[in-house]
């Protein structure tokens, strides 16, 4: 069914404001862009998770030094069509900036009216080109694009024709097998307009933990890219010193990190496992903003974020919660779960440690 004619209305869940009332802009994303390149310092940024990158996830990376974030993958002709799919796919507020919205779609028609619908809420809008689950390709959406080059230009001009001005474009893209093709890929869509060029730096059928990111190929493609294209570099940070060293590698502008993020939210603090305040963090985020999570995405989030912090059996404990109440409780057991307001609340040295 089509239910497409209820806007997308954002009411901040905490304050009550409608959120698009003082909007966020394109400028916050090339501000940052400009100043990494000038200051030669990478920016931090969280890659788009699927079921992880929610509000109070970001917010929580957010706290704790990362400068972008994005939303998962969305999918456009969902979004476009269903109010239901926009209220439980996408939420925001204003805290949560600058954001980037990343769209899973296989045409620019439907991409657009996804685009335009959520554009008073983010400072860009993503396109995905590496999810290489077979469902997606399927339908022409994801790593599908990366044999789909015209379609993907035809995606970035018409969104930079229509919504340019006011939102930023970045492409999220994966190598080929061809790297002399990649260059001509990334051209294109620097010739089509995109902002910025986020390069995953494996192959569509290379499986992370499985084969390492090619920080070769991405340093290469820096070289195709013209100068006015900001490029990310994505793949294996798992740590601030990674962090560094992959832009110094690859001469990227920033950084984007998902496993390594989500195992320890703080990553880009210089911290070497999550600190037990960042829970503290990410479940008072969850009771102030995660209204429209499922009780299993918060689950799966903290039982990666506990990675560094209770064993293996502990973690899959957490598995066997059934709703918060006895998420908490059972955190509780092994530390001490402040709250808003409590002495040492989402203090970064407090160790909140029972054992
Ligand atoms: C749980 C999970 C969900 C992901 N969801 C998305 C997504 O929604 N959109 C996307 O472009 N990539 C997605 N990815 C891929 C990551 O953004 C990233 O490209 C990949 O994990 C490599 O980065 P890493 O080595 O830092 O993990 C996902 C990865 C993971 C682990």
């Amino acid at each position: 069914m089509n239910d497409n004619n209820d806007p997308l209305l954002v009411i901040d869940s905490f304050s009550g404001e409608e959120v698009s009332q003082n909007r966020p802009t394109k400028r916050d994303l090339l501000d940052l862009f400009s100043h990494a390149r000038s200051s030669a310092t990478p920016l931090f940024i969280a890659a788009p998770m699927v079921r992880y990158s929610k509000l109070p996830y970001r917010l929580l990376v957010r706290a704790l030094n990362t400068q972008i974030t994005y939303t998962p993958m969305m999918l456009a002709r969902e979004f476009k069509n269903s109010a239901q799919a926009r209220s439980s796919e996408f939420s925001t507020c204003r805290s949560d900036r600058p954001l980037i919205a990343q769209f899973g779609a296989s045409n620019s028609a439907d991409l657009l009216a996804a685009a335009r619908i959520v554009a008073p809420y983010v400072s860009g809008i993503g396109i995905n080109c590496g999810c290489p689950i077979r469902d997606q390709t399927a339908l022409g959406i994801g790593a599908a694009l990366m044999g789909r080059l015209d379609t993907l230009v035809d995606m970035v001009s018409t969104l930079k024709t229509a919504l340019g001005e006011e939102l930023l474009v970045e492409v999220k893209i994966r190598i080929h097998n061809d790297i002399e093709y990649t260059k001509q890929f990334v051209q294109e869509l620097a010739g089509a307009g995109a902002d910025v060029v986020s390069i995953h730096g494996r192959r569509i059928k290379d499986r992370s933990g499985v084969v390492p990111a090619d920080l070769d190929a991405i340093r290469t493609l820096r070289s195709a890219i013209p100068e006015h294209v900001y490029l990310v570099a994505n793949g294996d940070c798992f740590s601030l010193d990674d962090a560094y060293r992959i832009a110094k590698y690859t001469g990227a502008d920033g950084i984007m990190a998902a496993r390594g993020l989500l195992q320890n939210p703080a990553l880009f603090t210089g911290a070497h496992i999550t600190p037990w305040s960042a829970i503290e963090l990410y479940c008072a985020y969850v009771s102030a903003y995660g209204g429209n999570m499922k009780f299993q995405h918060v689950q799966l989030a903290l039982v990666e974020m506990t990675f560094g912090l209770l064993t293996k059996q502990e973690r899959q404990l957490i598995r066997q919660t059934r709703n918060l109440d006895q998420l908490y409780e059972f955190l509780n057991k092994y530390y001490i779960l402040r709250r808003p307001g409590q002495e040492f609340f989402g203090t970064l040295t407090y160790s909140g440690f029972r054992r």
